[in-house]
């Protein structure tokens, strides 16, 4: 942004503002990714804004229109936000046609309209081709890319525009991308990454790169990331432990080899619970490793592993962290995921891929744009 005078100028701002939603209120639970785009929000206050942004998928129950999202900017900016039911018809079209400095326009969920699904994945220059693009483009002299949390997402309203606009990075992509750069090129040692939550498929392609590329010199596991590397290290969780494994990640015994072999290989640097905290009717029950397989729920990690946890965060010079170590929710199982964090990224599968070390569709498309629009003059 930096590098772009917008002064007056029409833009289209493609943020990630997919938010928490109580289904049966439409009420937002969670406004933290609206609050991280006010800073590209507010810095284009002497544009014409016109917001694109997606809210959850087809099919779930928070699948629901921007107009809640649109009303928490206007609130938080202090100043109203205009939100219009359409994407690119007509009253989207005039909204941004009847613009002034200052204004800022929120269009419809972009995943309301079939071709951002249909198109996902295609060629740039064939999503250039659909309406979201072609309706809006002519509209507007630049495309502000904002949407690090969509970043692995290649869908036309994501990446289509860099096609045909001059594109640039918002702030929060720029932030996002600065600190993860960073974190990942810092030499200060040791760095560890700790690894948890259920999401354990993203974990292990994270765990993975990281430890072969000497992005981090030990990892430590915990969650369902943990009950999969206790399991291939011959210790079995028992049997509600793995059910609930199975039915949350997509191939268990392939992802079980896959944890052997890195156990193998990285003998000693990926770190396992030594005892857990079991789910006994609601209240703790803490065992150690060594007592397993158990007949109730691991659903958390034990003391013994906080002490030995703490103690290899305490002499890390940078921490990459993942996912809970229990469920938290659940005031009794909250005590392994307290923690003290810099910087929470918005992105989550966003943050894996890259962290797995594969290309991010949407920083390809700005390159893609540069290329193409090249810097501006001046
Ligand atoms: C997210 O919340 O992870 C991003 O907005 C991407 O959403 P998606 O996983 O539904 O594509
Ligand atoms: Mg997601």
């Amino acid at each position: 942004m930096d590098d772009f005078d917008l002064t007056g100028r029409t833009v289209l701002l493609r943020v990630d503002i997919n938010s928490p939603i109580n289904p049966a209120t439409g009420q937002l639970l969670n406004d933290a990714r609206i609050r991280e785009h006010l800073t590209t929000i507010r810095e284009l206050r002497r544009s014409k804004v016109a917001l694109l942004a997606h809210q959850s998928r087809p099919g779930k129950d928070d699948f629901t229109s921007l107009e809640v999202h649109a009303e928490r900017i206007g609130t938080l900016l202090g100043r109203p936000v205009r939100f219009v039911p359409s994407l690119f018809g007509r009253p989207a079209v005039e909204a941004i046609q009847g613009m002034r400095v200052g204004d800022v326009v929120v269009l419809e969920n972009t995943r309301f309209y079939s071709e951002e699904e249909a198109l996902a994945d295609a060629k740039l220059e064939k999503m250039a081709t659909t309406h979201i693009v072609q309706r809006l483009a002519p509209l507007a002299e630049y495309f502000v890319l904002d949407a690090f949390a969509a970043a692995h997402r290649a869908q036309p309203s994501l990446v289509g525009f860099c096609e045909v606009l001059p594109s640039m990075a918002g702030r929060v992509m720029e932030r996002e991308l600065t600190m993860l750069a960073r974190a990942v090129q810092d030499p200060a040692r040791p760095k560890l990454a700790h690894l948890g939550g259920v999401k354990a498929d993203d974990s292990i392609a994270v765990a993975k790169h990281m430890l072969e590329k000497g992005i981090v010199d030990k990892i430590l596991t915990s969650g369902g990331v943990a009950n999969l590397f206790l399991d291939a290290s011959g210790i079995d969780p028992g049997p509600p432990t793995t059910e609930f494994m199975r039915r949350e990640v997509d191939d268990y015994d392939p992802l079980i080899v896959e944890c052997k072999a890195l156990l193998s290989t990285f003998r000693g640097r990926i770190l396992m619970p030594s005892d857990v905290v079991l789910n006994d009717h609601g209240q703790g029950k803490p065992v150690s490793t060594r007592a397993l397989p158990a007949k109730l729920p691991i659903y958390d990690i034990g003391l013994d592993t906080i002490a030995r946890y703490v103690d290899e965060i305490r002499h890390a010079k940078t921490i990459f962290y993942n996912g809970p170590a229990g469920v938290f929710e659940l005031e009794p199982f909250s005590v392994g995921t307290r923690d003290a964090i810099d910087h929470v990224s918005t992105g989550g599968g966003a943050l894996m891929n890259f962290l797995a070390g594969k290309e991010l569709p949407l920083v390809s498309a700005l390159r893609h744009s540069h290329a193409k629009f090249g810097k501006p003059a001046g």
